[in-house]
């Protein structure tokens, strides 16, 4: 903290160096077509008019009896949304579309090997299939409504009919991502208590024919082991009628889904009308250390909240072909694959493997196939094209009237390409931000209403109050330059319950740190705590630096590493770069870059000097690294993450910890050996 005659520097005061970025207009065609196309909404959703507001989400949903309260917060911050009412979601994304959308697809589902057909499983189809599975959950399982069921699925349109059938029922599901590993299903099995385990024998990713069924043998093993018994384990065939794995089945544990579905065919199943505070799902956040944490997810909050962002913030029409790129295993497919745009009557499309396999062109060639016209992915993703693409989106013929960014802060380079680029300087892009925990988005401009500007996610979306304190409470105002740790003023329908059988975590991580009284019932004393630091401009945007411990402190000089990041990939020949703290005995810290490079770029001692200069002008010499570290790849998560902590542990000369995990672990031998 601060000393005597030094100026004093409060710990979420991080220097910004960002520089403004310039606007861009949302195109004329598209505001002709938008569900929202003025800010009359802005004021609907005004502060004034909470929780009131709400109300116009809830209104999007088909309800069995009508709420009587629209937000109970006497017990803050455990807030429950639209007390009274009886919905279910299985009926708001499926029966209520059959009069008039039965024969219109529901899903697209795209194989990874190009010469399989696509399958365009219509609404009348999906409603078919998912009665069918809800009859197997209940009769053969014995599964009711508030069970838990842990699913462990790739990305085939099994994964969400198997989710919607639980959502029929009232039973809980808890998908955990595929690419993770047997281990880690097994602690979300103990996590959640489940006894029937839900996975599929095999999946296409990056070329292979991956043997998925093994995994479920070590998660049944890892649970058993902490005291947790699956009675049951569902396996979908990739290939209905031949299983397609190598692992065996064991005996009176294992069954083929497709098998005993046969003894349900025309079956079906009322669903159930449950109150819209009963939970709809877990997940887990993607954390990387400590236990996991199960967000918990409510019924009629969470499912109002995804629609109405989904209609506002997505543009979706019924008519509209609509492809979000993420993976079902993490919130963004939970909420804008399957729910939201389910419950919108949209199309929407499942791609089963690696967006550049067989080659970067494959995303665009889908596209120019579906007609997609709103696209929906991450800069991870998006640098991964640029940097092995760059020039594919040119080679196809495909129109996108809207496209989003999620999950990490996008660079103003990245972002630049892809409104040039991918999107063809046609498309309006929407930077969302948010979490596993708010169930959909926080901030984000309004797509025909704000103005674009990259690097920005925009204001708070309609009914979301941001804002910004230092580590002392103390407001920062727009246009200070100086960035803290955002919190959310007010509750919203999308935000968990609380944290799977840890009410008290849910408080400590989340409240604890800008909550004054402990005590105090009234909501207004509980700001959320994002864990994120961001800056607000003038102009009133949030630009988001990440986790709030993604900072590096160099002699007393805060530098956000995404910052450092950004200018470096203003070098053309830089593919991706990470910024990690290194200890020094002067200077406390100093950073270190990785960077991979563009196809076909070589190493060299001049590029290296060319990312220090870049970072030294752009940010200033404080910003210059102690090492560039040219890399072939970077360690990522299977959810296309850069673990920067590996990084971290290699230019401090740490061990790395577990990387089995990651997607490539065979690159951080490689850089090891650079050390
Ligand atoms: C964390 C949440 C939200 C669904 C996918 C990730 C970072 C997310 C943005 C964005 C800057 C972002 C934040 C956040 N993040 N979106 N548009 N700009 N940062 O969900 O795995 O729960 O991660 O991702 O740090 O806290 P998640």
């Amino acid at each position: 903290m601060s000393e005597k005659n030094n100026e004093k520097v409060s710990e979420a005061q991080i220097a910004v160096h960002w520089k403004e970025e310039g606007y861009f207009e949302p195109p004329k065609e598209f505001i002709a077509q938008a569900n929202i196309k003025d800010d009359k909404v802005l004021k609907r959703f005004s502060m004034e008019n909470f929780p009131d507001c709400y109300k116009e989400y809830a209104d999007m949903l088909d309800w069995y009896k009508p709420y009587t309260k629209i937000l109970d917060s006497s017990n803050p911050p455990f807030f429950k949304w639209f007390i009274g009412g009886k919905l279910n979601a299985s009926y708001n994304c499926i029966d209520r579309h059959l009069p008039k959308y039965k024969n219109k697809t529901a899903l697209h589902f795209v194989p990874e090997p190009e010469n399989e057909p696509i399958q365009h499983i219509t609404y009348q189809e999906l409603y078919v299939r998912v009665n069918e599975m809800a009859a197997l959950l209940r009769d053969f399982c014995g599964l009711k409504a508030g069970d838990t069921v842990t699913l462990h699925m790739p990305m085939i349109p099994e994964l969400p009919i198997t989710m919607l059938a639980c959502a029929r029922l009232g039973i809980i599901h808890s998908q955990v991502f595929s690419g993770f590993s047997g281990k880690a299903c097994a602690d979300r099995i103990v996590d959640g208590k489940s006894k029937v385990l839900i996975t599929a024998d095999s999946y296409y990713r990056g070329g292979g024919l991956l043997d998925h069924k093994e995994k479920a043998d070590i998660a049944c093993d890892g649970a058993l082991k902490e005291g947790q018994k699956v009675d049951k384990v569902l396996i979908w065939q990739r290939y209905p009628g031949k299983y397609s794995a190598k692992t065996p089945l064991v005996k009176g544990r294992d069954f083929i889904v497709n098998d005993l579905l046969k003894d349900y065919k025309r079956a079906r199943v009322e669903p159930e009308q449950l109150p819209a505070d009963a939970t709809l799902f877990i997940m887990y956040s993607s954390g990387t250390t400590g236990k996991p944490k199960g967000a918990q997810h409510s019924i009629g909050g969470y499912m109002s909240y995804v629609t109405g962002t989904s209609k506002y913030i997505q543009d979706i029409h019924p008519e509209d072909v609509y492809w979000c790129m993420a993976d079902i295993g993490w919130i963004t497919g939970h909420s804008y694959i399957v729910y939201g745009p389910l419950a919108l009557a949209a199309s929407s499309v499942i791609y089963e493997g690696l967006p550049t396999h067989p080659d970067p062109g494959r995303p665009w060639r889908i596209a120019e196939e579906l007609d997609v016209n709103i696209f929906h992915t991450s800069p991870t993703a998006i640098r991964a094209l640029r940097r092995v693409g760059p020039d594919e989106p040119a080679k196809y013929d495909y129109f996108f009237k809207h496209m989003t960014t999620v999950g990490e802060p996008i660079e103003p380079e990245v972002w630049r390409w892809y409104y040039n680029v991918v999107g063809k300087k046609k498309a309006v892009i929407v930077d969302t931000w948010w979490q596993t925990e708010t169930g959909g988005f926080l901030c984000s401009t309004l797509p025909a209403v704000h103005k674009m500007k990259p690097g920005s996610a925009g204001p708070g979306v309609p009914g979301i109050y941001p804002i910004i304190y230092d580590d002392e409470g103390n407001i920062l105002p727009a246009g200070s330059g100086k960035a803290g740790n955002i919190c959310i003023q007010n509750p919203w329908p999308g935000l968990m319950m609380t944290i799977w059988g840890d009410d008290e975590r849910y408080v400590q991580v989340y409240y604890q740190r800008y909550n004054k009284d402990p005590k105090s019932k009234d909501w207004h004393d509980w700001p959320y705590f994002c864990n994120d630091g961001a800056v607000q401009a003038a102009d009133g945007y949030y630009r988001i630096l990440g986790r709030i411990d993604d900072v590096i402190n160099v002699a007393g000089h805060r530098l956000g590493t995404k910052e450092l990041e950004s200018a470096a990939l203003m070098v053309s020949e830089v593919g991706e770069a990470a910024v990690v703290p290194v200890a020094d005995p002067i200077k406390g810290k100093v950073p270190h870059i990785f960077v991979s490079l563009k196809p076909g770029v070589k190493a060299s001692a001049e590029l290296e000097k060319k990312v220090t200069d870049t970072l030294a002008s752009e940010i200033g010499p404080i910003a210059k690294p102690a090492k560039v570290w040219i890399v072939s790849d970077m360690p990522k998560t299977r959810s296309g993450k850069i673990m920067r902590r590996v990084l971290a542990a290699i230019a401090n000369k740490q061990d790395t910890g577990d990387i089995t995990t990651l997607a490539n672990p065979q690159v951080v031998e490689e850089i090891k050996n650079m050390a």
